[in-house]
């Protein structure tokens, strides 16, 4: 068993605060006097201090100063606070970019960028490197003692790519590294294809996508030099103050590297996050369904460990359009939500609207009117009030049975392969798509990496597990005999690490067998088309009425897989949409379509009754409403959130509660207003 730790040693509570700007205010001390009070009254414990505040510790090259920092550090010492202080490198002053123009990224079109805006430095650039290294370890030398530092927040929201000379032989280092020889190389890329067969390495470009292995390649390197400059910046960090952990803030889903293999030099996991409900929205939940996810995949991400939100904000960020205000109860019901999955920090962007730059209108906690009478401060100095007691779920764990696999390899594979229906984000889309219906029931999931282990779980859920890393075939076969039922859609197994397609069939690497079927091709249907299958009568699932594909299907051939729902429509009437296949102790089912939600219901929901999965609430839930379940020792806490602009009515089971953030009892039900969200705890 792993051993839980808290965010921060030492520090029993949940983090609550954000990123806090002194910097720019250093000409106004009775702003900073009033910051004092305002955050006293807020119960702000935690802030982050100089995540872009580079050129104030070094305006021109070689000559350092740390006053503000200094006052602030202490300041925050005072208050009890803990700081999260940043490594600078997010944004570079203006000396920097303007003398060393290789610290500046060249886009795909070979143009060297200006200096300007922010998180656009080359991984590559061994000045940049050198310059980062410098200041780092001023502030590690300067503060590592300091009783007021929780934690480091290495650079910010690292991203992007780059495309310079520096990049495209470090590029080819990491290939020279990975494949060894070119000829290795060449049969890994199929480079024959398009009279692409590399006889130097200096002939590979970075850039040339017509090698679908190469687009993949290239995304791996830039995450392991993302992680390669990471761990330089940690250097003096963790060389210095050994005992302060390390983050970096994450980006969702979207973000162009492997954060399940960033997470793994990291000390703990962060996450910005800006849901932003829209709350007379009655589709919201939708939104939310997604931001669950995440949660759980960050969660996932450091097994037993918890997370935190680096940023979050209690009202609309500027750059969402249209930028609707938050409705009330949505803004706790967001950040309990976080915590619901595994969080025990939810931080702000940030704490006090800064007068000018593009962000001025950026929702913050506190406003350019500069007092507590507002209705974002008052959200937020509640939930510090709150957190008091919230606190009693510290170190507790999410259980779950479900593993749901999201991985960011294979994703890039699919999206770097055409042919496959890509059509709004699908890949990430239909693994949310599958999570929904466990949310809905308020069953709970771990979102893991393919290459993860599944032991421990009942059900796996891989949906367009494209590409089959290394090992994971096996682990998977390995899982099913063992008597794990496993869940896999269309678009699974066509191609291997190298993202050459598997020869003999699909689904390939064996994974074949455990189904017990063959993909024979697959069709596209246009937006607004569907085709239907039937439910067949089956003793063992009780799956019946119409199933509705929509935007693709395989069409299958059962090879002893048993057709648990056949295709009525076009010429592939007959075929079989849904199977399922004894492998071992196990079962593995096969959803040969996209299908829309209430075919996902009508499967899920007699699979999950079937494998008697623990509902955290044993009762059905209204729609748009979940329940999250944390556990420490006999304790429970459910988060129980309703995401739809109406009140609701949740039964409780018959199962007595208490409001964690009053003692209430609760009988029978909870009635929830618009987008509130309860925590009940069992005694
Ligand atoms: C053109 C080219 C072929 C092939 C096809 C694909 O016809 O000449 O090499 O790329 O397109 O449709
Ligand atoms: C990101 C950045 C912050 C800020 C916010 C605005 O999360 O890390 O510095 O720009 O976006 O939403």
């Amino acid at each position: 068993m792993f051993e839980r730790r808290l965010l921060i040693p030492g520090f029993r509570r949940i983090l609550h605060g954000g990123d806090y700007n002194p910097d720019q205010w250093q000409g106004a001390p009775e702003i900073l006097a009033e910051d004092a009070r305002l955050m006293k009254l807020a119960g702000v414990n935690a802030v982050t201090l100089g995540v872009f505040a580079w050129s104030s510790y070094e305006p021109t090259e070689g000559h350092f100063t740390f006053d503000w920092l200094d006052r602030a550090m202490d300041a925050a010492g005072r208050a009890g606070q803990r700081v999260i202080l940043a490594t600078p490198s997010g944004a570079k002053p203006p000396w920097l970019g303007r003398r060393y123009a290789e610290t500046r990224r060249v886009d795909r079109q070979g143009l060297r960028e200006p200096y300007a805006g922010r998180h656009n430095h080359c991984w590559s650039s061994p000045v940049y490197r050198e310059k980062v290294a410098i200041i780092n370890r001023r502030l590690a030398e300067r503060y590592a003692e300091h009783p007021a530092l929780g934690m480091w927040h290495v650079s910010n929201e690292l991203g992007g790519e780059c495309y310079c000379v520096l990049c495209a032989e470090a590029f080819r280092a990491w290939l020279r590294e990975r494949y060894g020889t070119l000829a290795a190389l060449n049969e890994a890329w199929w480079s024959s294809f398009w009279s692409h067969g590399y006889a130097a390495w200096e002939e590979i470009e970075p850039r040339d996508e017509a090698v679908s292995t190469l687009a993949v390649d290239y995304r791996r390197f830039n995450t392991d030099q993302a992680i390669d400059f990471l761990k330089w910046e940690m250097e003096p960090l963790r060389e210095l103050s050994p005992r302060v952990p390390c983050t970096t803030n994450f980006m969702g889903l979207l973000s162009g590297f492997d954060y399940a293999r960033v997470a793994e030099v990291l000390d703990v996991v962060s996450e910005d996050q800006y849901p932003a409900y829209d709350g007379t929205d009655p589709e919201a939940w939708r939104a939310a369904v997604g931001v669950s996810m995440k949660g759980d995949l960050y969660r996932a991400l450091k097994p037993g460990q918890p997370w935190m939100l680096m940023e979050s904000c209690p009202e609309a960020p500027q750059w969402k359009q249209p930028m609707r205000a938050k409705r009330p109860n949505v803004h706790r019901t967001e950040m309990l939500q976080a915590l619901a999955h595994g969080a025990e920090g939810t931080c702000y962007f940030q704490w006090r609207k800064g007068r000018g730059g593009r962000e001025k209108f950026h929702g913050a906690v506190v406003d350019h009117a500069g007092h507590e009478h507002t209705r974002s401060f008052a959200t937020v100095a509640a939930l510090g009030r709150e957190y008091e007691r919230l606190g009693a779920l510290l170190g507790s764990t999410t259980p779950a049975e479900v593993a749901l696999v999201y991985d960011w390899e294979v994703k890039w594979a699919f999206e770097r392969s055409e042919g496959p229906d890509q059509r709004n984000h699908a890949y990430e889309r239909v693994c949310v798509e599958h999570y929904r219906p466990f949310w809905q029931a308020g069953i709970s999931v771990d979102v893991l990496d393919s290459t993860r282990s599944f032991d421990g779980y009942r059900l796996l859920v891989t949906p367009q597990l494209f590409m089959l890393k290394p090992g994971v075939a096996s682990r998977i076969r390995r899982f099913v005999e063992n008597g794990g039922t496993w869940v896999a859609t269309l678009y699974t197994g066509y191609c291997d690490a190298t993202n050459r397609c598997f020869l003999g069939g699909f689904p390939g690497g064996g994974l074949g067998e455990v189904l017990g079927l063959w993909s024979e091709e697959w069709d596209v249907l246009g937006d607004a088309a569907t085709r239907t299958a039937r439910g067949v009568e089956h003793p063992s699932f009780p799956l019946t009425g119409t199933l509705r594909a929509v935007e693709a299907l395989e069409v299958l051939h059962a090879r002893g897989a048993t057709v648990l729902a056949a295709h009525t429509d076009d010429y592939y009437a007959g075929h079989a949409a849904l199977t399922v296949n004894g492998f071992g102790r196990g079962q593995a089912y096969y959803l040969g379509a996209r299908f829309d939600e209430a075919s996902l219901d009508a499967f899920y929901g007699p699979l999950t009754t079937k494998l008697g999965l623990r509902r955290n609430l044993a009762a059905p839930l209204p729609r748009g409403v979940t329940v999250q379940r944390r556990v420490l020792e006999q304790r429970e806490f459910l988060f129980v959130m309703n995401f739809t602009p109406a009140p609701q009515r949740i039964a409780l089971g018959g199962r007595a509660y208490r409001l964690l953030s009053d003692d209430a009892r609760v009988e029978d039900a909870l009635v929830l207003e618009p987008f509130a969200s309860a925590v009940l705890t069992t005694p």
